[in-house]
């Protein structure tokens, strides 16, 4: 039954009692009703309605003893039940009161197990901030026990600047705002300051008055610090990702031009060749063919042993220059006898040329390496001389091979006028040339680091290293099977 049917069916008891004692004679008992409506305040929520219908009761049973017709006992006995209903009734009202005590008992421990048992901190405060009740969350997250707390200010575990910010509290509590869940910071009795996620409740009186405020308050601290850190690790990772993309759309403009550089540099090859063929080859063919048709021309036998001298002198002077072209193409000392003669060959042929002191350091037993990295170190040597002798001014060239640990090292040095590496580098990049960058490429392609170290004044060294894995070292087999570029 709920609290409002049973107070209508109180209400309606005392009427019906009251009614039925002033019609009926007395002497018939119908004021046992009173007792009856007492019980009912079992089902009644307000603690002190079993004594209201006590005290109702205690003043109608003399009015329906008035109201009563004469009736067939005695009047002493009949006023004897009414002082004994009276009785009935008190005592009726304060075992029902009793009953619902002991109810409230029960209700109130199991509260207080759940309270106790939470490791949220869960207090109670007065209006005025003093503090209720303090559980063993409180006493654990806070540091303070019940003890220091009851009684006291809970503002010893607010900061300075929290008094402040905590003013919407007020109109809460007077019932002109809603109840709110916020996080705060609270200090704990060691300092330190704690993150805490808090719900506020008002408490309230019998009547409905607010006379307190009840607070959970969960320690986030961990979360917190797992939200600074997830946040930490996502801007790192976009950091990253950004660096990447950027890395990568640079790497992918640089890739454009070198491929649009290396169309043009087999242009510009195959220009050179075809002048080569026609002003070299071309030009020593028409004088072998007029020296061969003098031969067949002159009948007497000096002349035409002259133009046969002349066509052999020819046809000498013809093989040097497809020779030179071929090894210019492509040197193929390089795929036959490897790194090793394939450097000393050029370096030699580039010294005598440009008129360089070549100081040659290079380790015979190295032995052969796979066809990338031959091919690569071979092409960067053809690279940085061309430099030096495009831009170097340089008297003394030294070329160093060896190996060391588990590396082969190329170095490329020269004592020329140096150059700004970083200012170069940046011009590479603006499209301005392309051969730093295709040499820094080929390295990287065949797993090797390129380094360059110069400065203006200073002449330029340039070092190329390898890891010297097994596979590293060429077997004969690789050395056929790679088409070297
Ligand atoms: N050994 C060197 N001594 C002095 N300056 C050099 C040397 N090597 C390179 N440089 C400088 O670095 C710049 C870049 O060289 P890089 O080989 O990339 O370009 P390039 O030779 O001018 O053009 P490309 O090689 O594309 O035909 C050159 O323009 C030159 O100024
Ligand atoms: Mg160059």
């Amino acid at each position: 039954m709920n609290s409002y049917i049973a107070k209508l069916l109180i209400v309606a008891v005392l009427i019906l009692t009251i009614v039925s004692d002033a019609l009926t004679p007395l002497g018939v008992a119908v004021w046992v009703g009173y007792v009856f409506a007492v019980l009912l305040t079992l089902w009644e929520e307000r603690p002190s309605a079993p004594y209201i219908v006590a005290t109702v009761s205690t003043v109608l049973l003399p009015i329906g003893f008035m109201l009563s017709k004469p009736g067939t006992i005695e009047l002493e006995i009949a006023i004897f039940n009414r002082v004994a209903c009276t009785a009935y009734v008190w005592i009726m009202a304060s075992l029902v009161v009793r009953v619902k005590n002991s109810r409230l008992d029960d209700a109130t421990r199991r509260l207080g197990a759940i309270v106790d048992g939470s490791d949220d901190a869960i207090v109670s405060l007065k209006l005025d901030g003093k503090v209720m009740s303090w559980n063993a969350g409180a006493e654990r997250i806070f540091g303070y026990s019940a003890k220091e707390m009851l009684g006291n200010s809970v503002e010893r575990i607010l900061p300075a600047d929290d008094l402040e910010s905590g003013a919407w509290v007020h109109p809460v509590l007077r019932g002109e705002g809603s109840i709110q869940s916020y996080d705060a910071v609270r200090i704990s009795k060691d300092g330190r300051r704690i993150d805490v996620s808090i719900t506020m409740s008002p408490l309230k009186d019998g009547t409905g008055r607010i006379v307190g405020v009840s607070k959970i308050m969960r320690d986030i601290g961990e979360r917190k610090r797992a939200q600074l850190l997830l946040r930490k690790t996502l801007d790192e990772l976009e950091k990253t990702v950004q660096e990447r993309t950027t890395e990568l759309s640079q790497a992918n403009r640089l890739l454009q031009e070198l491929s649009s550089r290396l169309m043009q540099v087999q242009e510009e090859e195959r220009r050179q060749l075809a002048r080569d063929l026609h002003d070299e080859v071309g030009q020593l063919l028409t004088a072998l063919k007029i020296d061969l048709q003098n031969a067949q021309h002159h009948s007497d036998h000096q002349s035409s042993a002259g133009a046969f001298t002349d066509s052999l002198g020819l046809v000498d002077r013809l093989l040097t220059q497809v020779r030179t072209l071929a090894l210019d193409l492509r040197p193929s000392i390089l795929d036959d006898l490897g790194l090793v003669p394939a450097l000393r060959w050029y370096a030699n042929r580039q010294a005598q040329r440009n008129g360089w002191t070549l100081q040659l350091n290079v380790e015979e037993g190295i032995g052969r390496l796979l066809p990338m990295i031959e091919v690569a170190c071979f092409r960067v040597v053809q690279e940085a001389l061309t430099n030096v002798s495009k831009y170097a001014g340089a008297k003394t060239i030294e070329l160093v091979l060896r190996r060391q640990a588990d590396e082969v090292i190329l170095i490329i040095h020269d004592d020329g006028i140096g150059f700004d590496v970083a200012a170069a580098r940046q011009r590479a990049q603006e499209g301005g040339s392309m051969g730093l960058f295709g040499m820094q490429e080929r390295v990287r392609l065949a797993g090797g680091l390129l380094s360059i170290v110069s400065a203006p004044g200073r002449g330029t060294s340039l070092e190329l290293r390898f890891p010297l894995v097994d596979e590293a070292l060429a077997t004969s087999d690789a050395l056929g099977k790679v088409n070297i570029p």
